[in-house]
């Protein structure tokens, strides 16, 4: 089959599916089956499909068909400029976590700043910051499995030698306390009364553990911040994503475990995604 045939039946088929980008769709998948970039498959269209690569396109067809995410399907996803692998059981990064970066990076710190990102999942939050920041020391927390591996695996695809990647568990958290000028976390925050406004692509493929928490979505939010408050140094920054609805709610999470200067930052729809804390120790000189 012709390539620019391959290409017309493809797109048509994601459309029917209702893929809202369905020819660009189809050229990224021809492109992960030939080897070849999506002007490449444009140029290309009047060669003839290998059969292996007919075949392999299909098989990568039939997986978009049946809503499996592009990024688990391409293998990566990029964030802040750089492409982090991901496969199923590691959550895709997201573009509104870019704003945990752009507010931890705007944030009044030192030049050698150590930070702790817990819940790393791909890590995309915690390696962007050493990367960003070669000065910085930084460790990232993750609790299960396949994310630990995704984000070793990009820690060391990305260089990353200032970022430690740990297992761990934050509502347990095992680091030092004092230690850190900067807490990030992007934990999961989804309630379980909100599984309906999920996008059943998300609810399907996606791991449900770096998604849902108890205590009506703040669970999780309520524990980082409660390790926060012990591992940050006296004026330590925290910054964290929620939902968009958990600002009011995270707000006074901070403000009882003693943080200060309590800002929520808007992501580019206009809602309130990421809350800055700073952490006001009582009993430190
Ligand atoms: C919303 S995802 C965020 C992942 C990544 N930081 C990002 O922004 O794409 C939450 C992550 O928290 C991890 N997680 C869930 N419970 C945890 C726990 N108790 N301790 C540490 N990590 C946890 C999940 O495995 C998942 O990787």
């Amino acid at each position: 089959m012709r390539i620019d045939a391959w290409l017309a039946g493809a797109s048509g088929r994601l459309r029917e599916a209702g893929r809202d980008s369905p020819r660009l769709e189809a050229r990224i998948l021809l492109g992960l089956a030939t080897g070849l970039d999506a002007p490449g498959v444009l140029v290309h269209g009047a060669e003839n499909l290998a059969p292996a690569a007919e075949a392999k396109a299909e098989a990568l067809l039939a997986r978009r068909l049946q809503g499996e995410p592009m990024a688990y399907i391409a293998g990566f996803r990029e964030f802040y400029g750089r492409d982090f692998a991901v496969f199923p059981g590691v959550l895709i990064p997201r573009p509104e976590t870019e704003l945990v970066v752009e507010t931890a990076l705007e944030s009044d710190l030192p030049d050698q700043t150590r930070f702790a990102d817990l819940c790393a999942g791909s890590g995309c939050i915690g390696l962007t910051l050493a990367l960003e920041r070669p000065g910085w020391q930084g460790v990232l927390v993750e609790k299960e499995e396949d994310a630990l591996e995704a984000s070793r695996l990009n820690r060391g695809r990305l260089g990353a030698g200032n970022a430690e990647v740990l297992a761990g568990d934050v509502f347990a958290l095992d680091l030092p306390a004092r230690c850190f000028d900067l807490v990030t976390a992007n934990p999961p925050y989804v309630a379980e009364s909100e599984r309906a406004l999920v996008m059943p692509e998300v609810l399907a493929f996606e791991p449900f553990r770096a998604l849902f928490s108890a205590q009506e979505g703040l669970a999780h939010v309520k524990a980082v911040a409660r390790a926060a408050s012990r591992i940050l140094k006296d004026g330590g920054t925290l910054v964290l994503e929620h939902g968009f609805r958990q600002a009011v709610g995270v707000a006074e999470i901070l403000a009882d475990l003693g943080f200060s200067k309590i800002i929520a930052k808007k992501d580019l729809a206009g809602l309130d995604r990421v809350t800055r804390g700073v952490y006001k120790c009582p009993r430190c000189c």
